[in-house]
């Protein structure tokens, strides 16, 4: 992707007015997509644009920090470009102060209108504000009373529409033709990216030396390819690599297959990067300029939200963590491919900073099923200085709960284990002993189930992800038998919070089902749910509030057999998330009793 080749977004140079004067704006039905007029031929020098770039009346010039308990543990230099210190705690004051007064705005006497609950809304309303500028910000009606509270606090206006922020965004769109106002998109606009690309400027400037990759959280891809523009302009040796969540990989998707897809869902922990489809612009920028995406776990942010504290006593939000948790990952798979390069080929290692890219090569990622690379193997044992843009600070204090709980799991410090053990004084403390003297118990939940068996709920510390299958092994010597529970999600959520709640032997709930839901956070959805029940009896309620935008609930329901497909039609007209967990081995385990021949 990467090529040595000139790129076409860099060609050649075209007065910004002129290049302005060809976009325009036309809609696909619910996203606004900024197009060049096709008989255009495509011209303009995005490094000119972000060296023109009004940012430095609303943003501050941050620091690239140094992460020294990171950089240690990862036996290698690791930087952190400040974006959380910015005045609205995100790089997004840049794009949208930009282009704002980079426009004419007495052509606009609405002001200027944006869509958003997050970031976006934020640097919308302080630009509007320093510009003496109305502004107006359209939310979802779910959005959260804090939210909302901080674009007033700004000045703005917050107009609370729709369900979705796809409806959230047609009204905006709609609002802004009525009232004669600018609309300011999120990120697919060449001024928004140009004021991101200030980030790359920054970057280079205070750090001359060599620089392996600088990472970069992706959600539309404004930020990514504003950064991408400059850094391939003036040092393309460097690699540009994307970082998105698992759940929320449009980038990846896209780049994977060459063209934009639209995700049919997102998930949201990482709020900032929930995008369900990047932006045309931004996307044929990454496509010539982007290296490789790497895909992250939530429980890795979560453990990259930590790093950051013990690094810099700063909280980040899970979108602004993101970079971070795709450098680790980087940073491991290459230690692991060092590794076992030099074990096979011990004058293989490469020198600290790539000199030259070798990035016309287009050899596959098969070597990460997490990665969507071009190039990702032309440095697999360097060791160079590796930049992470942490993007911003905005989070529910509440999310924190959530994040602490999954932090020593996200950094594969914590394994859960279901284990077996006789219904008899002293099999604990046997069970410690397998496990040797240097095991550390971190939770451990069991409920008394038959006079012969218990299933044991265990957490335990451990130093890698393969310290799981060590415990099993070890127990498995002393006749334990042990099943991982680390990567399932059901059991880390509820289970450990349910193990004691029910079971026993003469508890046998007849026609008994287990679905876990994703309720929306706003009232109503329970009675939604309860009042659809035609007489179901509940067995189970698990619910538990992660400070996440939706509710996560387990839920037990006598069912018999023949009422299964309206209960099934039932759960699809409720429209929430389910999944049928039924045949989970976790609730097989410690919810629902064995027969007495399985036990
Ligand atoms: C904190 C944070 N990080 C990263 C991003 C992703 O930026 P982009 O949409 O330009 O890719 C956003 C977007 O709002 C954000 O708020």
């Amino acid at each position: 992707m990467c090529a040595s080749r000139a790129l076409p977004a860099l060609r050649a140079t075209q007065d910004r007015t002129e290049t302005a004067a060809k976009l325009t704006v036309a809609s696909n039905g619910d996203a606004p997509v900024y197009c060049y007029i096709a008989s255009s031929p495509f011209k303009n020098d995005y490094l000119e644009r972000v060296l023109n770039a009004r940012v430095y009346e609303a943003a501050v010039e941050t620091p690239l920090d140094n992460a020294p308990l990171l950089s240690r543990r990862l036996g290698r230099r690791v930087l952190l470009k400040r974006e959380d210190l910015q005045p609205v705690f995100s790089f997004k004051i840049r794009g949208a102060y930009n282009m704002i007064a980079l426009t004419d705005m007495s052509q606009y006497e609405g002001g200027v209108v944006a869509a958003s609950a997050g970031n976006h809304a934020q640097g919308v309303a302080l630009s509007a504000q320093l510009l003496g500028l109305r502004a107006t910000i359209v939310m979802p009606c779910t959005t959260p009373s804090i939210k909302v509270n901080a674009v007033h606090q700004r000045g703005a206006e917050a107009v609370l529409h729709g369900d979705t922020f796809d409806d959230a965004q047609a009204h905006a769109l709609a609002l802004a033709a009525e009232r004669g106002a600018l609309f300011v998109p999120p990120f697919d606009h060449p001024d928004i990216i140009a004021g991101q690309g200030t980030i790359a400027l920054e970057i280079l400037r205070k750090h001359s030396g060599p620089i392996e990759a600088i990472f970069v959280p992706v959600g539309g891809g404004g930020l990514i390819a504003g950064i991408a523009v400059v850094v391939k302009r003036l040092r393309p040796e460097i690699r540009i690599i994307g970082v998105e969540p698992f759940d929320a990989d449009a980038m990846y998707q896209s780049l994977q297959a060459s063209q934009r897809v639209r995700l049919a869902q997102v998930g949201v922990f990482a709020d900032g990067v929930a995008v369900k489809e990047v932006g045309t612009e931004t996307f044929r920028l990454c496509r010539d300029l982007v290296d490789e995406v790497i895909r992250v776990e939530n429980d890795e942010i979560c453990a990259a939200i930590k790093d950051m504290f013990e690094d810099t006593r700063s909280i980040l939000e899970p979108a602004g963590a993101l970079a971070i948790a795709g450098l680790k990952r980087y940073a491991q798979r290459n230690m692991d491919t060092s590794t076992s390069s030099s074990n096979s080929n011990s004058n293989s290692s490469s020198s600290s900073s790539s000199s030259s890219s070798s990035s016309s090569s287009s050899s596959s990622s098969s070597s990460s099923s997490s990665s969507s690379s071009s190039s990702s193997s032309s440095s697999s044992s360097s060791s160079g200085t590796l930049i992470a843009i942490a993007s911003g600070a905005n989070t529910n204090f509440d999310r924190l709960r959530h994040v602490s709980e999954r932090a020593e799991i996200g950094e594969h410090r914590e394994a859960v284990l279901a284990v077996r053990i006789p219904e008899r004084p002293g099999a604990f403390r046997a069970m410690m002993n397998a496990l040797g003297p240097g095991a550390n118990i971190t939770e451990f939940n069991y409920r008394y189930a038959s006079p012969e068996v218990a299933h044991v709920f265990v957490g335990l510390s451990v130093s890698d992800r393969r310290g799981a299958a060590a415990a099993i092994s070890k127990l498995a010597a002393q006749g334990f038998v042990a099943t991982d529970l680390t990567d399932n999600e059901m059991a880390k959520l509820h289970l450990r919070h349910c193990v004691g709640g029910m079971g026993g032997p003469h508890f046998a709930p007849a026609h008994e089902i287990v679905y876990r839901f994703e309720f929306p956070e706003r009232p109503g959805a329970l009675a939604r749910f309860l009042n659809g029940l035609r007489g179901w009896n509940i067995t189970l309620f698990h619910y538990r509030n992660h400070g996440s935008d939706v509710g996560r609930v387990l839920v037990g329901l006598q069912v018999p057999p023949l009422e299964r497909s309206t209960f099934l039609e039932f759960v699809e007209r409720l429209g929430y998330p389910y999944v049928d967990e039924t045949q989970n081995i976790a609730y097989r385990m410690f919810l629902c009793p064995l027969p007495k021949n399985e036990s």
